[in-house]
């Protein structure tokens, strides 16, 4: 069975006391995470070495950072690498998150240069992926994420894809209270797979994990997670309180 995953994206939130104490509060629960169960916390990057002390003594849990460049090194102020991010033993890391598409004009050339850069690295992507409002209300929204896919993951070998987990993230669901339906969710995550199994046959297409992301709360979330195709959430706003990231982690099967 692939691996079923529950994703915090913080976002731009919370001060280092705060995400330390909300950790606390999560950690406290005390959470057994089944074999195939796994827990990351995608958190700004001043607090990622703090949260990887805590999280690196739990069975399952992991930090990821939120984003890194798509260059290697050098003149580049501002920008963290992905070899800053693996000299500080971060495993993970969200890629290509419609906010940073919108806001930072990310395109799916510069996703691409960050796929390759982590997955050279060992690290593992979290691929954001997703259709605006316009483009689910023309009813085109297949057509535009298999072009995400295309342009920025289907460059990469069956066994590099295996290392990649897929995020797909309605934009009109993102912080907006309006999540996918099930069926809407279940589409899109068995039209994804599909590409997968079309570009890299059946077994490599099984094995990919692939979150559903868009107001994720934990009263919706054992329904979508039940869907056969979808493998967990990257879940944002739901994420700061702990004890509904909490119930979003014993949503997953
Ligand atoms: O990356 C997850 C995020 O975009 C979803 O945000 O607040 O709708 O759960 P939210």
């Amino acid at each position: 069975m692939r691996q079923q995953i529950a994703a915090a994206n913080w976002k731009m939130n919370l001060t280092y006391v705060e995400g330390q104490q909300l950790l606390k509060d999560i950690f406290d629960e005390n959470i057994e995470t089944k074999d195939n169960q796994e827990v990351i916390f995608g958190i700004p990057f001043p607090y990622l070495m703090m949260a990887n002390e805590k999280v690196n003594t739990l069975k399952n849990f992991y930090v990821a950072a939120q984003n890194c460049s798509n260059k290697k090194s050098g003149a580049y102020t501002g920008e963290v690498s992905v070899d800053m991010l693996k000299s500080i033993d971060i495993k993970y890391c969200i890629i290509g998150h419609s906010e940073r598409r919108e806001y930072f004009n990310e395109s799916n050339l510069d996703i691409s240069e960050k796929v390759d850069l982590l997955l050279g690295a060992g690290m593992k992507p979290i691929f954001c992926c997703g259709e605006p409002l316009s483009i689910r209300d023309a009813g085109t929204q297949n057509e535009y994420v298999e072009k995400q896919l295309q342009e920025s993951l289907f460059h990469v070998s069956a066994e590099e894809l295996k290392n990649v987990v897929i995020a797909y993230e309605p934009i009109w669901a993102i912080g907006t209270g309006k999540t996918a339906t099930t069926s809407q969710a279940q589409e899109m995550h068995a039209f994804i797979r599909s590409a997968i199994a079309k570009q890299y046959g059946q077994e490599v297409a099984d094995a990919v994990s692939i979150l559903y992301g868009g107001s994720v709360k934990a009263g919706n979330a054992k329904e979508l997670f039940a869907c056969p195709d979808v493998d967990g959430g990257l879940v944002g706003g739901a994420s700061l309180v702990a004890v509904d990231f909490v119930e979003i982690i014993k949503a997953l099967k």
